[in-house]
């Protein structure tokens, strides 16, 4: 198996899912009691209104995802952005938002739910902190 540095790993973004399969998203939804399947985790990429991937070159594997749903006029909902552990703190979760903001330039709110830890994270970003109100239903958390 060739080593390659993670430095020097190449990871391209992508805003479509063209090509990706259950098999390429793989060791997600980290920590997580109850966790969408891999084939669950394709179908909220495909219901979502948009998506960005981080897809490491060498092995064709997702390595980060970030996605929104929205109304399509006005507000979109970030509802996960989640990076590897194995390639987190190499820059990629804030390239996901970046390209996600720019998706969702146009519209009026752009909102999420976060601990407050991620808070600067998002911060640096260019959102701020607001209030949020919310149910989670955990004999739902792997999916409907
Ligand atoms: C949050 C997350 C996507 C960041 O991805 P990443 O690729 O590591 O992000 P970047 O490399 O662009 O930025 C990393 C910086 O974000 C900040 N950060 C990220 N997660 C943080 C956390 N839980 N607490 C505090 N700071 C955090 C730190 O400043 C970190 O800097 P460092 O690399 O010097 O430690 C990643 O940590 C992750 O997948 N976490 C688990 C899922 C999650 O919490 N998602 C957010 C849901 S709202």
């Amino acid at each position: 198996m060739l080593f390659v540095p993670r430095g020097l790993r190449m990871i391209d973004y992508r805003m479509s899912l063209d090509g990706i399969t259950a098999e390429r998203l793989q060791g997600f939804f980290v920590g997580w009691p109850d966790p969408p399947s891999p084939a669950t985790h394709l179908r909220i990429l495909q219901g979502s209104a948009a998506i960005v991937l981080a897809i490491d070159e060498s092995s064709g594997q997702v390595v980060g995802f970030i996605n929104a749903i929205g109304d399509g006029v006005h507000a979109a909902f970030i509802p996960n952005l989640e990076v590897l552990p194995a390639y987190q703190h190499q820059g990629i979760g804030s390239e996901l938002v970046r390209r996600m903001l720019v998706q969702l330039t146009e519209y009026y709110a752009v909102d999420l739910v976060c601990d407050p830890d991620v808070q600067s994270f998002y911060e640096r970003l260019g959102m701020r902190p607001a209030r949020a109100m919310v149910i989670r239903r955990y004999d739902r958390q792997s999916g409907a």
